[in-house]
């Protein structure tokens, strides 16, 4: 059993990986503003502090808990905020990643796990599936924030020993998504069509994202805990789906035709996107379970349940 502390414990993906956390018998510590996540996501058995991790307040929790692992998820994660607002992405993901090395380094955590992008970081590229190895061009400050924190992670393994590892994740979705996420796109359509709302399709739905399951990006974070490597894994289904598989899916699911309003292309719109996930594979021994219409089938259980 260890001690885990996990930011953005109270989040989409945060919450998911904490409750299956605690079900392996571990010890849970949530620190979360609840700036997008809900309490009502936290698991009892956690031990929870609402504060923000660019704070000083953070530390503190460092010195008290003494965590021996550390997820860090907790973050500014939408792409258009951050072009609006650069500052305050750079505040989160920059300052806030800071104060977690330095609460990590002073109070001797054995590893750091953080949850990164793959889409954001590697820009638009032809190279596709898209490898670790691929050259980073990031679109976006976030991008660039995701991108420059993993650097620092490198600089602290190599300053002061403090073992890491970075998943980037691709579109990630499930149960307890956040409609306006990074990769909102499933959460928007799934709670528009059982509430009989409609959503809007933007170009021919032929654009492709490559859709991984929350359970299988739980199982991928649970994985990488005692693994020893130092650097960037991809975690995708590693197979590209578009708007129109998803709006098939979601029919299926539900038994009707969801309400899909056809819209012009947006400019600049990323054509495809998918990730190579086989060194995943191969030092995590870990590979994704849950194909789109299943995931799709037990996030629309999820929304009926959630609207009743
Ligand atoms: N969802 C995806 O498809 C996806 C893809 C790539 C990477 N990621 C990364 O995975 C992580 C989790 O994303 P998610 O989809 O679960 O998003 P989420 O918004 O549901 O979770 C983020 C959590 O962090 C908390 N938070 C935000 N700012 C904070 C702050 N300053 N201090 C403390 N807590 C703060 C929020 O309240 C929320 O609970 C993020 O780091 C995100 O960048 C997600």
């Amino acid at each position: 059993m260890a001690k885990i502390l996990v930011t953005g414990g109270a989040g989409f993906i945060g919450s998911n990986l904490v409750d299956a956390l605690i079900k392996n018998g571990h010890k849970l510590v949530v620190v979360d503003d609840l700036s997008s996540g809900l309490k009502s996501y936290i698991n009892k058995e956690a031990t929870f502090y609402q504060l923000d991790i660019s704070s000083d307040e953070l530390e503190p929790v460092f010195a008290k808990e003494k965590p021996d692992f550390v997820f860090h998820l907790a973050a500014q994660i939408e792409v258009a905020k951050s072009m609006i607002d650069p500052r305050h992405d750079a505040k989160i993901n920059l300052d806030g990643g800071l104060k977690i090395l330095e609460a990590c380094r002073l109070h001797e955590v054995k590893k750091i796990i953080f949850s990164s992008t793959g889409g954001a970081i590697y820009g638009d590229t032809d190279l596709i599936p898209t490898k670790e190895d691929c050259p980073a061009y990031p679109l976006s400050f976030y991008g660039i924030h995701k991108l420059t924190f993993e650097k620092y992670l490198n600089l602290y393994y190599h300053n002061y020993g403090l073992n890491y590892s970075v998943l980037r994740f691709a579109n990630v979705y499930g149960p307890r998504q956040f409609k306006g996420g990074e990769a909102g796109v499933i959460a928007i359509f799934t709670d528009n069509a059982v509430s009989d709302k409609t959503s809007y399709q933007f170009g021919d739905g032929r654009q492709t994202r490559d859709f991984v399951f929350v359970s299988d990006v739980v199982a991928a974070l649970i994985s990488v805990m005692e693994v020893d490597y130092q650097g960037e894994i991809n975690i995708s289904y590693g197979l590209e789906s578009s708007l129109l598989d998803i709006r098939e899916a979601l029919n299926k699911a539900l038994d009707k035709k969801i309400l899909v309003e056809e819209k012009p292309a947006k400019p600049g719109e990323q054509r495809r996107s998918c990730l190579d996930n086989s060194l995943a594979k191969k030092i995590l021994n870990w590979e994704p379970k849950v194909n789109l219409e299943e995931g799709i089938e037990k996030t629309v259980t999820w929304a009926k349940n959630k609207n009743s």
